[in-house]
């Protein structure tokens, strides 16, 4: 299958995934090209579906609507149960990265085997209390490790403290597999935390509430990349 992804490969660089979970779905659009011009990387879209976490979000059709619209790739995270109920629908909508939990039900290399079958990007996450080593097998396949620094299912939670060492300890798993995966972090991520992220080893940061709940998502965006930078 072709690989259809805009999802560039892992280069070194720091970037910038706005969570829509967070933003004025009432002005999705909108919201969307704010950050498209301030400068964001990829647009991530948290799926929840009521069991693998206590939140319902979107579907397939919101990602549809997105897709031709944005030139942000669409970095898709998937809190679901049972991941491969959904690969197909979210590639197919257009998905260029799909990210499966890998305290998932479903088989975890299956389901990331039908990813990259799909075409698009290959993700694997772990919550902040599960042990990094559990994704060596699949370094393989992986395109992006995603690091929760809070339990999944809502935004606007704080930064955990002990997710440093969760992002300094797959980083080092990603370094000794010698392949370009991205390290991406995930939850309470803001100018504060940004940097201790990005020190540890983080080269990606989803924010969703320090951007779309801020006064001015255009400065918020830029504070989050300078201070994840200025390391
Ligand atoms: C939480 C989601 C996160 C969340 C981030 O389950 O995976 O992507 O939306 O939101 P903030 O940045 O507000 O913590
Ligand atoms: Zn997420």
């Amino acid at each position: 299958m072709k690989n259809t992804s805009k999802m560039p490969r892992a280069n070194g660089k720091i970037s910038i995934a706005p969570s829509i979970l967070s933003a004025d779905l009432y002005k999705l659009g909108e919201e969307v090209k704010t950050v498209e011009n301030a400068g964001a990387d990829w647009l991530h879209v948290d799926v929840m579906d009521g069991h693998f976490v206590p939140n319902l979000s979107f579907g397939p059709a919101v990602v549809s609507s997105l897709n031709g619209k944005t030139n942000l790739p669409l970095d898709v995270h998937l809190m679901v149960e049972e991941p491969l109920l959904f690969i197909e629908p979210f590639a197919k909508a257009g998905a260029d990265l799909l990210t499966v939990h890998i305290e998932a039900k479903d088989d975890v290399a299956f389901a990331l085997e039908q990813i990259k079958n799909s075409g698009v990007k290959a993700g694997l996450s772990i919550k902040p209390d599960t042990d990094p080593e559990r994704i060596t097998p699949y370094l393989d396949v992986l395109d992006l490790v995603l690091v929760m620094s809070v339990y999944p299912g809502f935004g606007g939670q704080a930064f955990l403290p002990e997710a440093e060492d969760q992002i300094k300890r797959v980083r080092q798993i990603i370094n000794a597999s010698g392949r370009a995966i991205w390290l991406e972090t995930d939850g309470g991520i803001n100018a504060q935390t940004a940097p201790l992220a990005t020190r540890a080893g983080a080269d990606a940061l989803v924010a969703g509430s320090a951007i779309f709940k801020a006064a001015d998502p255009v400065t918020a965006l830029n504070q989050i990349r300078q201070a994840a930078s200025d390391i």
